[in-house]
């Protein structure tokens, strides 16, 4: 390993308005902005202002040192929201989610959350089953669906197994994006912004009208009593349970879009899965068993995983070893983006690394280390189904259910970029002709 070196690019100044706008600029050119960015710093990491000064992280093997790092050292920033990205009070009921909180506040919510998925482990087999084949039948009934209402597949299944509740799957797939505000380190921005993006009238009474939805279900004050050991009041848990169902569960929903478009792309792999699974009935929680689908399952995350960028602060100054084989100092303070488009495509890791091939890692078992699927590998801040051996099932059942019992055509022809913000474009990219396969 060579000598430590600088973050390229530290100390260059911008207004809060011009970094927000470069910010925007890369969520919605992920691929190509950092591509161009890294050239013109000659690193795999260097600083930007992206709506607030971030070291922007673009290399796999640095990014398995930060999640590797202590937590004295490199944390998450445990405030609400993801970097610039602010979630809303209004919808969210100014709860902190497990997902952006950090040291005992993550804790205690994780202790909710655990025992609460530990609680409705008994059901998952059976509200999987029913609630996919509900939506099947919807999709048969209706010729098909949108793949934007695919990602809220899991929000809906997940609302039925926990809550005994009927969520529409467009609806679900609707409220994370409305969640989003911008925040800078400039107020007169910060009002702009917040005026020019206030949430339409319609969304927030959609998204209240969901809320009542979850404070009318069957299984709520079951849950409240969970949540109350755990030391959250009603209101709490009630809203926990809102923003883990309609927000959390996205992560698989968006993988499970990314792959149904992927397979019709490269349908020898639907094949090899249709081949693997045969006629078998099969049972959520016992999807661990089918190695075709498990390389597809990884390679799928590895491409339309989320979130598509992870936030941490540096606590102490420290050396951070990259795949350049050069180290590079961080300093206490620093913000560091961990751009996840450009960390699982890294080419020094990934061969061709835009491109599907869940072969690569049978040649090369040693990459499933670099595939964040659930974030970290270790606690805290992993998945807190995949904690407990029930979020790659619940994916894997998903797919694997579709694929061995329907057929389908998709239209327009997808394209998938990583410059794509939702992995598949056009936006309007649907299944359609959906049936059973006779
Ligand atoms: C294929 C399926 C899934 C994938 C790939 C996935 C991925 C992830 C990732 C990457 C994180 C870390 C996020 C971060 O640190 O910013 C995460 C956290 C989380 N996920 Fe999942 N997830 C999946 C399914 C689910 C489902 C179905 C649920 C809920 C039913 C869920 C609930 C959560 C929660 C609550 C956290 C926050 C944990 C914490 O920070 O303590 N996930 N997930």
């Amino acid at each position: 390993m060579s000598e430590t070196r600088e973050i390229p690019c530290r100390g260059a100044r911008m207004s809060a308005l011009r970094s927000v706008l470069q910010f925007r600029d890369y969520f919605e050119h992920m691929g190509s902005w950092v591509d161009k960015a890294k050239a013109e710093a000659g690193a795999p990491i260097f600083f930007a202002h992206l709506g607030m000064p971030s070291i922007v992280v673009t290399d796999v093997v640095a990014a398995a040192n930060i999640f590797a790092a202590p937590k004295d050292v490199v944390d998450r920033i445990g405030q609400p929201g993801f970097g610039p990205i602010e979630l809303r009070e209004r919808l969210t009921g100014g709860i902190l989610p497990a997902v952006v909180s950090h040291g005992e506040k993550n804790a205690s919510t994780r202790r909710f959350l655990d025992a609460m998925l530990e609680d409705a482990r008994g059901r998952f087999d059976e509200m999987l089953t029913k609630s996919l084949e509900d939506i099947a039948a919807e999709w048969v009934a209706s010729g098909g669906v949108t793949l934007n209402a695919v990602s809220g597949v899991s929000g809906k299944m997940t609302g039925r197994w926990l809550l005994d509740i009927d969520l529409d799957a467009a609806e679900v797939s609707e409220w994370p994006g409305l969640t989003f505000g911008i925040k800078t380190s400039s107020r007169l921005v910060n009002f702009v912004l917040g005026t020019l993006n206030r949430p339409k009238k319609s969304a927030v009474e959609m998204s209240d009208r969901l809320v009542e939805t979850f404070r009318k279900a069957p299984r709520l004050d079951h849950i409240c009593r969970i949540g109350k050991d755990a030391g959250l009041d009603e209101e709490e848990t009630l809203r926990q349970m809102a923003f883990f169902t309609l927000f959390n569960t996205g992560a698989l929903g968006r993988v499970a879009g990314g792959a149904l478009a992927q397979l019709k792309l490269t349908p020898e792999w639907a094949t090899a899965i249709r081949n693997e699974l045969g006629d078998k009935q099969l049972v959520p929680s016992a999807m661990n068993e089918f190695p075709i689908l498990d390389k597809v399952f990884t390679e799928c995350c590895r491409l339309f995983g989320r979130p598509r960028a992870y936030y941490r602060r540096a606590l102490k100054d420290f050396d951070l070893p990259c795949g350049d084989g050069h180290i590079y100092r961080v300093l206490e303070g620093d913000t560091l983006l961990l751009s996840m488009r450009s960390i699982h495509h890294d080419e020094r890791m990934f061969t061709d690394g835009h491109s599907f091939n869940p072969k690569r890692f049978d040649d090369n078992p040693k990459l499933l280390h670099y595939v964040f699927i659930f974030g970290p590998h270790d606690k805290p801040y992993r998945c807190a189904p995949a904690d407990l051996g029930m979020a790659d099932v619940f994916f894997k059942y998903v797919l694997g259910r579709l694929v061995q019992g329907y057929t389908w055509d998709i239209s327009p022809p997808p394209e998938i970029h990583a410059d794509n913000v939702d992995d598949v474009a056009p936006e309007d990219v649907s299944l359609v002709n959906f049936r059973p396969r006779s």
